[in-house]
């Protein structure tokens, strides 16, 4: 081989081996998922229950790893309104507080939902005026009192069913605050009275079983259209993301498109990947953990890799508590990021590997979006 066509192949492998050293120095340097999501300017958070604050390794975990914080019960109606316009931010205080003294954001959850309300809401038999000056009062004293403090909003939760319609419940049709039979416009109502008592809040819709492109999402979708082409101050939706292992959802990354598409961003707001258990919690198959592992890091790295998706959230982060057990009548359990003894699962490291690995170029074009009203 001529000289110069050795020196040639020689630059080349140097070249290249630069470039990788380069990248793999971009991409393998973050020692925790927070430190991994700055890097790309998107959020990445948990669901957490300020009981657990006292805990040394729930909140050093919780402080090494995140940027966000969710109460996961908290700021709902049942903690926040306990009795009729008697208001108690005692626990919601306390998830500020938390995310304050750790430098992160606080995503507030939620100031409507139909179901899980406390029993003196649910069985009152209010009439249309009570409930429309009930919803009004609640909403407006919620957000007044996190204005500032909380940046986003899930303003109003679960609203849709399965086919895409609104759902029957108190704030629509039982007997609803005034607008039954005229569909979405008590869910914009809610909207208006968030967007009234905290202007700089980005206020979310919130749902499940409607990550992918299917009838859920269609109708979500219509309805976050209509409210972008008649003004209703709405930033953008939520996307659950509770999830099995025969159940993930398909075309994430295409709902994501379209949604972002209408100038609104897209959370994924409780991801958890339940896996089946015994009734000791044992994994039926332990090398179900490397299939959980694939699912995290595919949906994280969709989000990653979309400048629209400005936050990653879990819904809690250690198996040691966790909605899924209790609500599957103990059939799934681990289904997160943590082991109960608060060590990192595969799931963890495919999240971070996703996040690292996303390119950072994105960063900028996601601060934009994540700040537009
Ligand atoms: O704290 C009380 C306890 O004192 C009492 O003894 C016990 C008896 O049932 O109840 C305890 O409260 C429970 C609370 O969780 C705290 O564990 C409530 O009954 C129970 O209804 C409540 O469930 C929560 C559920 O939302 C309803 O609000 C779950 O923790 C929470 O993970 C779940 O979260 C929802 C999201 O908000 C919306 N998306 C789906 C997600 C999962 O269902």
């Amino acid at each position: 081989m001529p000289m110069d066509r050795q020196l040639k192949n020689i630059l080349t492998s140097v070249l290249a081996a630069l470039v990788l050293l380069f990248i793999s120095v971009l991409s393998c340097h973050a020692q925790s998922l927070s430190q991994a999501a700055a890097r790309i300017n998107v959020q990445v958070g948990t669901a957490v229950n300020p009981f657990f604050f006292s805990n040394p390794q729930y909140a050093q975990t919780l402080a090494r790893e995140f940027n966000m914080i969710e109460p996961e019960n908290a700021m709902k109606w049942t903690a926040t309104e306990p009795a009729p316009g008697k208001f108690n931010f005692t626990a919601g205080d306390e998830v500020v507080a938390f995310a304050a003294v750790h430098h992160m954001k606080v995503r507030g959850h939620n100031l409507l939902w139909g179901q899980h309300n406390p029993a003196w809401l649910d069985s009152g038999q209010f009439t249309t005026e009570q409930l429309h000056e009930m919803m009004k009062a609640h909403i407006i004293a919620v957000a007044s009192h996190y204005r500032g403090k909380v940046f986003a909003w899930d303003v109003v939760n679960e609203a849709l069913g399965n086919h895409g319609e609104v759902k029957p419940g108190i704030w629509y049709d039982r007997p609803g605050i005034g607008l039954a039979g005229k569909e979405t416009e008590y869910v914009a109502q809610a909207f208006r009275w968030a967007h009234q008592a905290d202007p700089d809040a980005l206020l979310f819709y919130n749902d499940y079983d409607a990550e992918g492109l299917n009838a859920k999402s269609n109708g979500i979708y219509a309805m976050v259209k209509d409210f972008k082409k008649r003004g209703v101050p709405i930033d953008g939706v939520g996307l659950q993301m509770h999830v099995g292992l025969d159940n993930v959802p398909k075309d994430v990354a295409a709902n994501i498109e379209r949604l972002t598409a209408l100038g609104l961003q897209v959370q994924i707001t409780e991801m958890d990947v339940r896996l089946p258990i015994n009734s000791s919690g044992e994994l039926l198959d332990p090398t179900d953990l490397e299939r959980q592992a694939k699912i995290y890091g595919e949906i994280a790295g969709i989000c990653a890799a979309h400048p629209g998706c400005t936050a990653f959230q879990t819904w809690g982060f250690t198996d040691r508590y966790s909605w899924i057990v209790h609500f599957t009548h103990g059939k799934y359990g681990q289904p997160l990021l943590f082991n109960a003894a608060y060590e990192p699962k595969p799931a963890y490291q495919a999240v971070l590997d996703a996040l690292s690995k996303a390119n950072p170029k994105i960063a900028r074009r996601r601060a934009e979006i994540a700040a537009r009203h």
